[in-house]
């Protein structure tokens, strides 16, 4: 046992020889009713039920590697990932679980044995830890599990711990139960020195290696236990962690599974892996994100600003961002990801499932990221150059520019400098409140004047003048316009991109955002040379409108016929529609199947190619219902509504800008189905150039297959042409054929003793081969000899006496295989002459 591969097998094969059923992975986002951690960080958390009593387990005993991602919420070790050699986001766990059946020393034993005979770690060296006991739990020290540990190990080895190292629960409610670790000596070089070194000491020699855990209280919200209907086993083994122990390597990161992912890297970046203590932490990070964003999103998180998703948007930026200080430019972690697919994708084969929406999305993510470090670089750049960054500033990088926080905070303690993080949450909680308020707007609106009028939905290209106008520093400014082609931001569809253009100078000013304010907008721009009064022709790029607008109505269609095909309970959950892609969140209590999906996709193409003309009206609220006219539940509508409708398909009350018929969507692939939380799902969607695009590359990669195939087969053809060169006739001078080739035995020498029957037209073939010290025999014989008494299993039997072996098979084709190759010239004689004799 040496791979991380083979522990995770041997692991779980160990416990099904011990009466466990082996079960897969638990998907890593938890079910619906534990809302207790944002992942799964334990291999019992999809058993709670099963522990609570609350449903029978398939099994009494159980076994997992499951996965599990420890980021977000409590348990949020994203952060320190790429800092430490212990660290990772996504990890497997080892478990093996009893529920009521083995309790403390049967889970002794079954540790013990696992790792001292299967890992054959030195007894020596394996130190337990058991609960020391608590006043305020009422329990006192646990005599049982040092019991059952002295049987192995001496009694100055076992050592007691409090409560806060040696009482496990997954969440601040739920099964819990006091435990035992057994933890790993690495040897004193690797320790303090102090008298009192042991496991629980703070320095590097102890390893806590696997978690038993003695599952046998339900703990509440006002902290009481109550006893669990059975006594029960929970136990983990960290893979990695372990692996690290088997291997003998100082880090997570220098085992064996990140070594490809770690060459990979090296390939493709400026300095070697270990060359310094920053390049190490940052080949660290990537590569870790790169597992950990292919799983999530193989789980269908898709990145996004909360929850689940706003995790998996921080891990690719996080990798982005350290990537590039190894000269590693954007997009590349979605091929990363692809090596961790081919890496791990026999074991968990979502990873393969789903292998275009994992490179797909991540590359998404990572070109827009890309763009927002372009525009937030220069302007932190800007702001540094000032010689501070305040918390107002990096308030504004978050919301304006999306720039991360998190990013702005490194950048500048790589400076030497310090953001007030006191003073940024409460701007950050500010906003938080006024968007709970109801307030549209989420910027600071520094400007006010007449109402604009909004023009976009006929134009995209329009002149006109500056009504008011504010600079809000660092070359950027708020204006509202006399009349606007920007569509604000709402109703899920994103804000315009554009410009605006000084009509007498020629200064253009870049479009930030622009917000909606009820039927009113304010507009933010990046730029100079501007004022109120200022004549300006305002623009909206036809390659930004028009991709929003296909994908809006495409939005639309999509609506309409997941409702068609699934059922009326499907309900607009969410949407955002943008230049590049659509998303679409709607209730549905299960995934779609396969077949549904691709009905779906069918469907939406289907109302592509039927041309519909798309109109949109405004009128009485009254009568959009009459109409029938979709309307989001929750959402206020004034008296007047707009309606948009596809000609014979669907009306929705909607205030977005669309085209002015289906097909000008062009095609619809849906790139992604997932979940969203309980009983919602997530697609997510690409139309007109878009989805050319993708449609193209798929197209490319499936033609490079193909040559691919060819390719092979070629070579294979070509390898038993080069085989066939390599026979020697001992003896083709009449109708019985014998010759010798190399190193070919089983289908391959009886093909190939066909081959030379044909090729020949010989009446029967003697075929001999020797492989690796044995030596194999094929008598090939035609219909027609068979017929006049020949029987090539008889013949074979005769001449494999020569050969030190046996033989069988037809009477017209049989084998025969031996251990003596200098037999080999007898046997054919004694076939050739079996042959005469029996042709007689
Ligand atoms: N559930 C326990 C842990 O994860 C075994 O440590």
């Amino acid at each position: 046992m040496r791979t991380t591969a083979e522990l995770r097998e041997g692991f779980l094969s160990f416990f099904e020889e011990k009466g466990h059923v082996r079960r897969p992975s638990a998907s890593v986002i938890p079910p619906a009713d534990d809302p207790t951690t944002l992942f799964i960080i334990a291999g019992m958390q999809p058993m709670k039920r099963w522990f609570l009593g609350l449903e029978a387990p398939p099994a009494p005993l159980v076994t997992t590697a499951q996965k599990a991602v420890r980021a977000g919420g409590k348990q949020n070790d994203l952060d320190d990932v790429g800092l430490t050699n212990r660290h990772l986001c996504f990890m497997e766990m080892l478990g093996n679980f009893s529920f009521g059946d083995y309790f403390k020393d049967g889970a002794v034993d079954f540790a013990w044995e696992f790792v001292t005979e299967r890992m054959k770690l030195e007894p020596e060296r394996l130190w337990p830890t058991i609960f020391a006991g608590d006043p305020e739990l009422q329990l006192g020290e646990d005599e049982i599990a040092i019991a059952s540990w002295e049987r192995y190990v001496p009694r100055e080895r076992i050592i007691g711990l409090p409560r806060s190292e040696n009482f496990w629960q997954a969440a601040d409610t739920g099964p819990c139960g006091p435990c035992s670790e057994l933890h790993y000596d690495r040897g004193e070089e690797y320790g303090c020195g102090r008298p009192t070194c042991a496991p629980g000491c703070e320095c590097e020699r102890f390893l806590e290696l696997w978690n038993l855990v003695f599952m046998e209280f339900d703990l509440a919200e006002d902290g009481t236990l109550t006893a669990l209907p059975r006594q029960n086993i929970d136990t983990g083994m960290g893979l990695e962690r372990a692996a690290m122990i088997l291997q003998g390597v100082d880090s997570l990161f220098d085992i064996d599974t990140f070594e490809p992912l770690l060459a990979w890297v090296g390939e493709r970046a400026n300095v070697p892996y270990g060359s310094s203590e920053d390049a190490t932490k940052a080949y660290r990070v990537v590569v870790e994100h790169a597992r950990t964003a292919a799983f999530l999103v193989a789980e269908g998180v898709a990145p996004a600003n909360e929850g689940r998703g706003y995790v998996l948007r921080r891990v690719i930026r996080r990798a982005v961002q350290f990537g590039r200080r190894l000269g590693l430019e954007p997009p590349f972690l979605h091929e990363l990801a692809d090596v961790v697919r081919g890496q791990m994708g026999s074991v968990y084969p979502e990873l393969e499932e789903r292998r275009s929406e994992v490179t797909e999305l991540i590359r998404a993510e990572e070109d827009r990221f890309r763009e927002t470090l372009a525009r937030g670089e220069k302007l932190f750049e800007e702001m540094v150059a000032k010689g501070e960054i305040t918390p107002e500033d990096a308030f504004r990088l978050h919301d304006t520019f999306g720039f991360p926080w998190e990013l702005t905070k490194e950048l500048a303690a790589e400076r030497g400098l310090e953001v007030n993080e006191e003073e940024f949450t409460r701007l950050m909680e500010e906003q938080r409140e006024r968007s709970r308020q109801g307030s549209a707007f989420e910027v600071d609106v520094r400007v006010t004047g007449p109402r604009t009028e909004f023009v976009g939905y006929e134009r995209t290209d329009v002149l006109t003048a500056i009504l008011a106008y504010a600079e809000l520093g660092d070359g950027t400014f708020q204006a509202k316009l006399e009349k606007s082609p920007f569509y604000p931001e709402g109703g899920g569809q994103v804000s315009d991109a554009g410009y605006i253009e000084n009509e007498e100078t020629g200064a253009r000013a870049e479009l930030i955002k622009a917000t909606r304010l009820d039927d009113d907008q304010v507009l933010t721009f990046s730029g100079q040379g501007f004022g109120e009064g200022i004549r300006v022709r305002a623009v909206v790029p036809w390659s930004v409108r028009f991709p929003t607008m296909a994908n809006h109505t495409a939005t639309h269609v999509l609506h309409k016929a997941l409702r068609d095909l699934l059922g009326e309970h499907v309900k607009q959950a969410g949407s955002a529609v943008r230049p590049d892609k659509l998303r679409f969140d709607f209730t549905h209590p299960q995934a779609l199947t396969p077949d549904e999906r691709a009905r779906v996709e069918h469907a939406v193409n289907e109302i592509v190619f039927q041309n519909r003309p798309v109109r949109a009206f405004v009128t009485p609220i009254e009568e959009a219902r009459n109409l029938g006219a979709m309307m989001l539940f929750g959402e206020k509508y004034g008296e007047e509504v707009r309606v948009v409708e596809i000609d014979g398909y669907s009306r929705e009350l909607c205030g977005g800008t669309h085209v002015r018929s289906t097909a000008e969507i062009g095609p619809i692939v849906i790139l992604s189905e997932g979940s969203v939380g309980s009983g919602a799902r997530r697609i997510e969607a690409v139309t007109s150039g878009e989805a050319f695009a993708l449609l193209h590359e798929r197209s490319r990669e499936s033609e490079q297959l193909r040559a691919e195939l060819a390719e092979a087969r070629k070579q294979t053809r070509k390898q038993a042409r080069d085989r066939g060169a390599d026979v020697v006739y001992r003896d083709e001078s009449g109708d019985v054929v014998v010759a010798e080739v190399k190193a070919v035995k089983g289908s391959a020498l009886r093909d190939l003793s066909d081959q030379i029957r044909q090729a020949k037209k010989a009446l029967a073939v003697l075929l001999g081969s020797v492989d690796d010290g044995r030596v194999y025999l094929v008598v090939n014989v035609d219909p027609s000899l068979v017929d006049a008494g020949v029987d090539a299993v008889a013949v074979a039997r005769e001449a494999a006496k020569k050969i030190d072996g046996g033989g069988g098979g037809r009477p017209n084709l049989a084998e025969a295989g031996g251990k003596n190759p200098a037999g080999l010239a007898d046997a054919f004689e004694v076939g050739k002459s079996e042959i005469a004799a029996a042709r007689r």
